[in-house]
């Protein structure tokens, strides 16, 4: 298959498994909605994330912890409707870590079940080993959010690269080597150096998705909205900004205001015509 055409099979988990057999990166992006899903598979994105990021994205929240999940799980089916091939990761918000394993294991059913999602993904502290298992038991494909967890961060200068230093590595190998023990299907590693995402990409079998890791990992993540230069906060630096969205539909918006203060729009071509009268019938 070719890496960048758009997608012609359905991409399972087996897919991104072979694709880190043969070397080849995978691309995943987040997607909130339809028309972003539909655009991401059109151009042969091979993931999307249902990510807990809308809360800060979308929602402008400060945070990303206050993130309902029923609200993830409607913008959910709406991107698998978008997205039909791709393989899709239900991110589990704060509120469906926080409650306890039960909850967990109940909100990640739902992501499969209800938004049509492969997996799911957590934020995993080192003990969360254990909730990787009950995932696992509970037939839910499971991926271990390492690194920077941003549910741990609570204001919007709070976001760190993690794991400089050898004894930090050490630790992020033996987090990873022990959530994959536990089941985990795939490791997710955001913002740490790129030594950091090799020596866990040479430590374990499953594929390593990167979200700002470095050039090691086998596929990479970034929010759409960063990577589009369509959010509203500074993207962080590992983010190619490839184009200004946010300055075109700027722009865009500023003309239709000045078309109308203008009068200039509705113009003839936006208006609808009255239907001819019917002739008068002769009596
Ligand atoms: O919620 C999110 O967008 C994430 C990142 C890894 C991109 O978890």
């Amino acid at each position: 298959m070719n890496n960048t055409a758009s997608l012609a099979a359905r991409i399972d988990l087996a897919t991104l498994c072979r694709m880190k057999a043969e070397q080849r990166k995978f691309a995943m992006l987040t997607a909130y909605d339809y028309p972003t899903a539909a655009l991401a598979q059109a151009a042969g994105v091979h993931a999307l994330l249902i990510g807990d990021s809308m809360g800060t994205v979308l929602l402008g929240h400060p945070s990303t912890r206050s993130v309902p999940l029923a609200l993830m799980l409607t913008l959910g089916e709406a991107v698998r409707r978008g997205a039909p091939q791709v393989f899709l990761v239900g991110d589990m918000p704060y509120e469906a870590v926080a409650g306890g394993e039960q909850n967990a294991v109940t909100a990640a059913k739902r992501f499969r079940d209800e938004a049509g999602c492969d997996a799911v993904k957590f934020e995993a502290a080192p003990e969360d080993d254990r909730l990787v298992a009950r995932l696992t038991q509970a037939g839910i494909d499971t991926i271990a959010h390492l690194g920077l967890r941003p549910q741990q961060v609570t204001s919007p200068d709070g976001y760190r690269a993690q794991a400089r230093d050898a004894e930090s590595v050490e630790r992020l190998v033996a987090d990873a080597r022990r959530m994959v023990a536990a089941g985990a299907v795939m490791i997710l590693l955001e913002a740490v150096p790129a030594e950091a995402s090799q020596a866990v990409v040479a430590a374990v079998s499953v594929p390593v998705i990167g979200c700002g890791a470095g050039p090691a990992c086998d596929g990479h993540v970034l929010v759409t909205q960063d990577l589009l230069g369509l959010g509203t906060i500074r993207p962080p630096r590992f983010v190619p900004v490839l184009a200004q969205m946010g300055r075109i539909c700027e722009d865009a918006l500023r003309r239709y205001v000045e078309n109308i203060v203008k009068g200039t729009y509705p113009g003839p071509e936006h208006v609808y015509q009255m239907r001819a009268a019917p002739a008068d019938k002769p009596s």
